[in-house]
């Protein structure tokens, strides 16, 4: 089903608000359902929704207060809400096999002592998170505190979450889902809506993008490579503004980016184009009503350095086309078998490595609980956009990338997995205990 691009506008999703505060909690409430939303334009298609939003409702909290958030399923089968960036007790993390049954609910409780950043919550009932996720089980967590508002950054209307995934549609507009099926998810989605466009005055945004995707990775750029200052990646702020043309994210991965769209004449139309999907969505410059006194500073925040590490660890991910099996250290999940055992507050080196052996997949790595750093890729520093604060990282075809990580300071399991979900789905996925 073809819809000419750039007709439909994208939304941003509301930021819900909490049923109750008291002290320094908030509690929010959030039902999962079936609802039928317009994502092709005059066509309702049928999704799984948090609260009927596709993408679901925003959450936005700031450090030092804890958000407990009660999720209700209506969905008639059973869900695992997970927030993926938090660093979270054992208890409220998602763990793939936590599930909640069908018209029951649980509360999560999110303590939030982690610095400023654009983290997302999504499904992870096991061998269904592929689906729910695809299903339209995703929305926008963000963390504010005091550092980042400091910077003055652009902020309220001219700060933006945007959700980028794929999708395919029948030819009577329904959603459909095929584990594994990358090919015929052609369709773009930008918070919800296919190629949208977006108005724009012309001034400093602050654009946050999740890549939401089962497996597609985004290569985007905006206009005709137009420079843009990247300002954080997964877990928040960088420690300088970096400088690029094109950023790169696979699915579960975040990057911030600031556009100054006074660079362009007032009625310009900029495309943001991914580099194998074309067009993704469209921005419409309009005049500023008001002056722009947002920033982009020299310095964004101090990175926090990494205790020594004691331990290290190996991760080899990998497919075996013959069984048709994705493996990490060749084994597929067993929730009884515990394939990490780490000491609460040790600092590790874990050395990741896809195996592609002749048959080349991409992969990427996400473990719950804690925010790592990129050590090296291939041997090679970081780029300055991997040289953050991250959640979620790439392994290519053949490649190897160690990260460091200080495991706490929760104890309990905890999931760690390729984020490309129809091969978490698959039992590309491990635990590790934190003791
Ligand atoms: Cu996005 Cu196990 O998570
Ligand atoms: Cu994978």
């Amino acid at each position: 089903r073809a819809v000419a691009p750039f007709s439909v506008r994208m939304p941003v999703p509301k930021v819900l608000k909490p049923q109750s505060t008291k002290g320094d909690t908030d509690v929010y409430a959030i039902t999962a359902k079936k609802a039928k939303v317009e994502i092709l334009p005059g066509t309702r298609t049928e999704v799984l929704t948090y609260a009927g939003m596709f993408p679901g409702p925003t959450l936005r909290v700031r450090t030092g207060r804890t958000a407990v958030v009660k999720h209700t399923n209506d969905l008639g089968m059973g869900t695992v809400a997970h927030l993926h960036g938090g660093v979270t007790p054992a208890g409220s993390d998602g763990f793939p096999m936590d599930t909640v049954a069908p018209g029951k609910s649980r509360e999560y409780t999110y303590p939030n002592q982690q610095r400023a950043a654009t983290l997302w919550y999504h499904d992870h009932a096991h061998h269904m998170e592929a689906e729910h996720v695809y299903g339209g089980l995703a929305g926008f967590y963000l963390i504010d505190d005091p550092a980042q508002d400091s910077l003055r950054l652009p902020s309220g209307d001219y700060d933006i979450p945007i959700m980028l995934r794929d999708a395919r549609f029948d030819e009577k507009g329904r959603l459909v889902f095929q584990l594994h099926d990358f090919e015929h998810r052609n369709t773009i989605l930008a918070n919800g809506k296919p190629q949208p466009y977006f108005p724009v005055a012309a001034r400093r945004y602050r654009l946050r993008f999740v890549n939401a995707s089962n497996l597609r990775t985004f290569t985007l750029r905006l206009g005709k490579d137009t420079q843009v200052a990247q300002i954080a990646s997964d877990g928040g702020l960088l420690a300088a503004p970096a400088a690029v043309r094109s950023w790169r994210m696979t699915p579960g991965e975040r990057i911030e980016v600031v556009v100054d769209f006074s660079r362009f004449k007032v009625g310009s139309k900029v495309v943001l184009t991914d580099a194998e999907a074309g067009p993704v969505m469209r921005f419409d410059v309009g005049r500023s009503a008001t002056p722009d006194t947002s920033r982009v500073p020299d310095r964004l925040s101090t990175i926090p350095a990494l205790p020594a590490a004691t331990g290290k660890r190996k991760i080899v991910l990998s497919f075996d086309p013959v069984r048709n099996r994705f493996l990490i250290n060749g084994k597929q999940f067993d929730q009884k078998r515990v394939d990490a055992e780490i000491k609460r507050g040790t600092t590790e080196i874990w050395t990741l490595t896809n195996d592609a052996g002749n048959f080349a997949v991409p992969h990427n790595f996400h473990p719950h609980l804690v925010q790592f750093r990129v050590l090296d890729r291939n041997g090679r520093p970081p780029a300055p956009a991997e040289a953050g604060v991250k959640d979620t990282v790439a392994v290519g075809p053949g490649e190897t990338v160690r990260l460091q990580a200080t495991f706490g300071p929760y104890t309990g399991r905890y999931a760690y997995h390729c984020h490309m979900i129809d091969h978490s789905s698959s039992g590309m996925m491990a635990q590790m205990k934190i003791v």
